[in-house]
């Protein structure tokens, strides 16, 4: 199972929070993984990608979606969450268009959203063997990815510096560091996503067919 792309949080019919997430770097891992024959699911945020058919798509708006979807899939052997999820939503939807004047200033506040990763991580049931997060940083890339790794509870991180203009959210090219449980960090210089995502369906796929203590 893999996730990508933004989620849309609305704040009424017409306006919501999201980013700048295409949604690219999530549907190479998933279509890498089915070119090596592994079953995939992707749950995919609103994207204007034309999806392959060798890929089955659950299309989602909201993370309080992307969540129930993630939910339904369990149990999977692989987890891999690259969406960038709002981490905040505003706390109601108004029915209509909210008025410039007051309205917004007064109606929008916001609560946090639920952390897809951290259920993911933390779910002693259906836990996947292999939990694997990615990191969108601005500063500090290694250290603070590693300390979401810890938190979210993941076997491996993938960090990628987003202050770029080239690499990250919305580009063809990325640039990432994987780091594992042991905090070894293995980086990939900048490449087209679907060449970096190879790379990653590779390594995530060793891991899931080597014992898991002479892989490190
Ligand atoms: O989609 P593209 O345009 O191809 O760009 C790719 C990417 C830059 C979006 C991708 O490579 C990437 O970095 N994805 C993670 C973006 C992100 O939101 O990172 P974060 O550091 O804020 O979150 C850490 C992890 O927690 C991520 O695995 C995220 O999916 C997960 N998360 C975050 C918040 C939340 N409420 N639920 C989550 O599951």
């Amino acid at each position: 199972m893999v996730t990508t792309g933004s989620t849309k949080e609305y704040l009424d019919p017409v306006r919501y929070i999201s980013n700048e997430s295409s949604g690219k770097q999530g549907y190479e891992i998933a279509l890498a993984l089915s070119k090596l024959g592994v079953k995939t699911t992707l749950i995919a945020g609103p994207s204007s990608i034309n999806f392959s058919k060798d890929v089955k798509v659950k299309n989602v708006t909201s993370a309080k979606e992307m969540l129930e979807k993630v939910k339904n899939s369990l149990p999977v052997d692989i987890a891999i969450c690259a969406a960038a999820v709002s981490d905040f939503k505003p706390r109601t939807i108004a029915k209509n268009k909210l008025r410039k004047s007051k309205d917004i200033l007064d109606v929008v506040r916001l609560e946090k959203n639920p952390d897809i990763l951290e259920f993911i991580g933390k779910n002693n049931k259906n836990r996947p063997r292999i939990v694997v997060g990615f990191s969108a940083e601005t500063e500090n890339l290694i250290s603070n990815s590693y300390q979401k790794l810890k938190e979210k509870y993941c076997d491996i991180i993938i960090a990628n510096d987003v202050s770029k203009k080239n690499t990250g959210f919305n580009s063809e090219y990325n640039k990432v560091s994987i780091i594992n449980k042991k905090g070894k960090v293995e980086s990939i210089p900048k490449n087209k996503k679907s060449y970096i995502a190879s790379i990653i369906a590779k390594k995530i796929i060793d891991k899931f067919l080597v014992d898991d203590k002479t892989f490190n």
